[in-house]
């Protein structure tokens, strides 16, 4: 993209990048942190490739100062990150450990000092291993834990954080760890796994009272991942499943934030299967918030599965070059999306929370040349652009993610940084996407500062 190709975004457009807690920080027993089910997941043999686990990651709980530095230089708005809720309170539920809220107080501080507006995510799957004990998501009393430790950290950091989200992804936590046994807790049960997404969703609409309450100047949200579904064909059945995919995907967390109800037709697909929902319940998680989270990584090509069980559906291979993930580069599918959102929820302002690919690099005479990855995030933020020209009301954008990190059950394996790291010295390389962003972020702010009058 050169200078005269760069899309113009509206003034003010935040410009940031992302990470999440157990992903980068390590310091798993520091300063009286507690376990999380991650820690117990990645004991367990056989879950996470490579038998890697977050006990050091980027070292980050102790290199934050540098790292805040290296945002400093990208350029960098914003910074998304996640607060690990082991930290704050390390059993999930009573006492406050004040040396977990420390390292997040001087974070925020840091941040503020250099311009960088922090962006603070609740939760982002590190939960206690006590709660996790207790039952986790399946069991109600977890959302006054929540809110107790939604309590605890907005206290603390109040309006100095831009914008909380309580929740990153739900569908993940819900589906991925406790139906398909790929995340932590690793277990296997659909109906778990619905009661788990009802009380995560509850929990998030029950902490907003006391976060606007502790935070009034800032931003409340949630943070959800959303994937367009077309069909494989245009048979009836296969349209249909596309609908199912996007139903049991997307609408079971759109429709009860933004409409106030569970949509019908995966209410009934699900059959015996639906969690109990008490009365106020669906108020509670309806309740307004200020943003909406959009993380988008990829479309789906769904096929109609009559073998498979209830959405009965099959994914259809892509054709063209897949990420490391296996995932397609599709950046119209972030237009797509954005349009569809604000066309058929009118949510308010919205801000893709995490957008960016893996791609194996290779560090050669201190450089990493990802090509493909500045290619990925071209495509995208010209997609981006696209969506906000058509109407999609969008205020800002940030790359997943600022570094290398651990990225789930696949380990260290999978490399999504705009920033190498070298993770025998903890050493930092900024890609050649990093100074890509960093270019973009520039040109951005020399057009508003040429508008402004
Ligand atoms: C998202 C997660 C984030 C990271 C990216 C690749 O689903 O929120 O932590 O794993 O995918």
């Amino acid at each position: 993209m050169t200078d005269s190709d760069t899309p113009r975004f509206p003034p003010g457009f935040i410009w940031g990048a992302a990470t999440s807690s157990y992903q980068i920080e390590g310091a798993v027993d520091a300063h009286g942190r507690g376990p999380s089910i991650w820690d117990t997941f990645c004991a367990t043999p056989g879950k996470v490739s490579g038998g890697a686990t977050g006990a050091v990651a980027c070292d980050h709980y102790h290199l934050w100062e540098r790292d805040v530095d290296l945002m400093a230089r990208l350029g960098l708005g914003a910074y998304r990150f996640s607060v690990a809720w082991p930290r704050v309170i390390p059993n999930g539920t009573g006492a406050i450990e004040p040396r977990g809220l420390d390292f997040y107080d001087r974070l925020v501080d840091a941040l503020l000092e250099r311009g960088i507006a922090p962006y603070a995510t609740l939760y982002h799957w590190d939960l206690p291993q006590a709660l996790q004990d207790a039952g986790g998501w399946p069991e109600r009393g977890i959302v006054d834990a929540f809110v107790s430790y939604a309590d605890a950290v907005t206290a603390r950091l109040g309006d100095r954080v831009a914008g909380y989200a309580t929740l990153n992804e739900p569908w993940c936590a819900a589906y991925l760890g406790y139906a398909a046994g790929e995340h932590a807790p690793g277990l296997r049960d659909h109906a778990l796994s619905l009661r788990a997404a009802h009380h995560l969703l509850l929990a998030h609409g029950s902490a907003l009272e006391v976060m606007r309450a502790n935070a009034p100047r800032a931003q409340h949200g949630i943070v959800l991942n959303l994937i367009p579904a077309h069909p494989a064909s245009s048979a009836p059945d296969d349209v249909a499943a596309a609908q199912r995919f996007d139903g049991f995907f997307n609408r079971w967390y759109l429709d009860p934030l933004l409409r106030g109800h569970y949509p019908e037709d995966v209410w009934e697909g699900y059959g015996d299967l639906v969690p109990e929902v008490r009365d106020g319940d669906l108020e509670r998680i309806s309740a307004p918030i200020d943003f909406l989270g959009v993380n988008y990584y990829n479309r789906t090509i769904m096929a109609h599965d009559p073998d498979a069980p209830w959405p009965s559906l099959r994914q259809v291979p892509f054709t063209t070059p897949p990420t490391d993930m296996g995932w397609e580069v599709y950046p119209e599918g972030l237009t797509e999306i954005l349009l569809r959102v604000q066309r058929d929820y009118a949510p308010p302002p919205m801000l893709v929370t995490e957008n960016g690919a893996a791609y194996p690099d290779t560090l050669r005479d201190g450089v990493v040349d990802d090509a493909a990855r500045v290619a990925f995030f071209e495509g995208h933020v010209a997609a981006l652009h696209d969506a906000i020209r058509q109407g999609a009301d969008v205020r800002g954008y940030f790359a997943w993610s600022l570094l290398d990190n651990f990225e789930w059950q696949h380990g260290f394996d999978m490399r999504f940084g705009l920033v190498y790291v070298d993770y025998d010295t903890q050493a930092r390389i900024p890609k050649r996407s990093a100074a890509w962003y960093a270019g973009l972020i520039e040109r951005q702010r020399d057009a508003a500062a040429a508008v402004m009058p």
